[in-house]
């Protein structure tokens, strides 16, 4: 665990960024590549701690998967020649890593063991279980499988009609990739639209996926061919920097190859309404990825009401949006996110306690934050969670604060931005 201080306060900020992989596509980068048979090329690949854990697991399953700087090569004999696991599947602090290889082991020929860090031992797994049982998977784990370890035995699937209970892309992409081996249509329904990129990218593995309305019907038993994957920015990561940019007296950061999939731009929607002064200009509308390029300047913002199905477009933005909110004039009110009590760790406690660290008038509900804004924010030691979103939530602000802010344990960054610090001294 690494403490670190930062003395960053600067109110001048300015600057060009290029934006590190995004997390959600990396990690889907390697688990398709892994599926299709041959040789599948990715880059702009995430060098976080997250995504080599995927890397790790599928090299336990027998894939060759090579890494070149964010270049990686993955040569795969297909994943119904995946070898049994020797080791325990060791998932560290990634949901994704885990709940996406339930959704493929469910239907392998694979008995394999997943672990991850002390903070998966907490999340929930039954939501992704439930379903995966209904199409006949064998899954076993502590407290009948709501938690890690959980020990999987591959087995013959059926297509499922699965009504999504929580706005979940976890859930929803476990359920997917078990449809690929499934006998039949799997049809899931969504009431509010998460992140979409396994549906892009099994069109762009030249599957057939019909998507309408918020309902999802995948044919199971179709070829996923491997093919070239360009990673783009992680506009998750962006956000850090859209933040300081907007809140700073005299700023102006450049942030370029960031990702605009509409099921993740709700941070540029919040931004707007706000009333950040910022330029967008769209590079490549019509790739699997669309990508464009943000210009934040110094704002003057105002708090406004972030809920309903706004929450599942920003929910791994809301920790840096809650900073944001604490300098607008009047008070924001962020609701339906009761979601971020089952993130790294409880979302809700972790902001409100930091942030009122730093001098916020910041008040916990039961789904929720209501910021009262135009604070003047002051140093403070903060402690990250261990997880990452918090621990860059507190580094922005002490490029805001008077007096250094300092971090209990700073190493989780990595875990999402490893080269965040890099990218900070780009812009002070
Ligand atoms: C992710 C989905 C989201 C998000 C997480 C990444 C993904 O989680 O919070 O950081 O890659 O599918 P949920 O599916 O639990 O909402």
């Amino acid at each position: 665990m690494a403490e670190v201080k930062l003395n960053f306060h600067k109110p001048s900020l300015r600057g060009e960024i290029t934006v590190p992989g995004d997390k959600s596509i990396s990690h889907r980068s390697i688990m398709f590549g892994s599926i299709a048979e041959g040789c599948t090329t990715v880059s702009g690949f995430l060098l976080g701690d997250d995504c080599l854990s995927t890397i790790d697991c599928f090299r336990k399953l027998g894939v060759k998967i090579e890494l070149n700087g964010t270049d990686v090569v993955i040569n795969s004999k297909g994943m119904n020649n995946w070898q049994e696991p020797l080791d325990i599947l060791y998932t560290g602090n990634s949901g994704t890593t885990t709940r996406l290889m339930l959704g493929l082991l469910a239907g392998s020929n694979i008995h394999a063991i997943l672990n991850g860090d002390a903070s998966i031992g907490k999340r929930p797994m039954k939501r992704v279980i439930t379903p995966l049982r209904e199409m006949g998977a064998h899954i076993t784990g502590r407290m009948d499988g709501q938690y890690t370890p959980l020990a999987i035995k591959g087995s013959q699937l059926k297509a499922i009609e699965y009504e999504m209970p929580v706005a979940s892309a976890q859930v929803k992409s476990a359920i997917l990739l078990a449809s690929l081996q499934a006998e039949g249509t799997t049809i899931i329904h969504e009431k509010d639209i998460s992140r979409d990129h396994t549906e892009r990218m099994l069109r762009q593995f030249g599957a057939d996926i019909n998507v309408e309305n918020g309902t999802i019907s995948y044919k199971g038993g179709q070829k996923i061919h491997a093919t070239h994957v360009n990673v783009p920015g992680d506009i998750s990561s962006a956000a850090f920097f859209l933040v300081a940019g907007a809140m700073a007296e005299d700023s102006e950061i450049i942030l370029r190859n960031v990702g605009l999939n509409h099921t993740r731009t709700g941070i540029i929607d919040v931004l707007q309404e706000m009333g950040a002064n910022m330029d967008i200009i769209v590079d490549n509308e019509d790739a699997a990825e669309p990508t464009g390029t943000i210009i934040i300047r110094t704002s003057e913002l105002v708090g406004i009401t972030i809920d309903g199905d706004l929450i599942p477009r920003l929910i791994d933005e809301i920790p840096i949006i809650a900073l944001l909110a604490t300098k607008a004039k009047g008070k924001t009110v962020i609701r339906d996110a009761a979601e971020l009590k089952v993130k790294e760790t409880d979302r809700i406690t972790a902001v409100v306690e930091e942030l009122k660290k730093l001098g916020a008038t910041i008040e916990a509900t039961d789904d929720g934050m209501i910021i009262h804004g135009e604070n003047q924010l002051r140093g403070a030691s903060l402690k990250t969670y261990g997880d990452h979103r918090i621990g860059m939530m507190g580094a922005i602000a002490s490029l805001l604060t008077d007096g250094s802010v300092k971090l209990d344990d700073a190493d989780c960054i990595a875990v999402s931005y490893p080269t965040f610090f890099e990218d900070i001294k780009n812009i002070i």
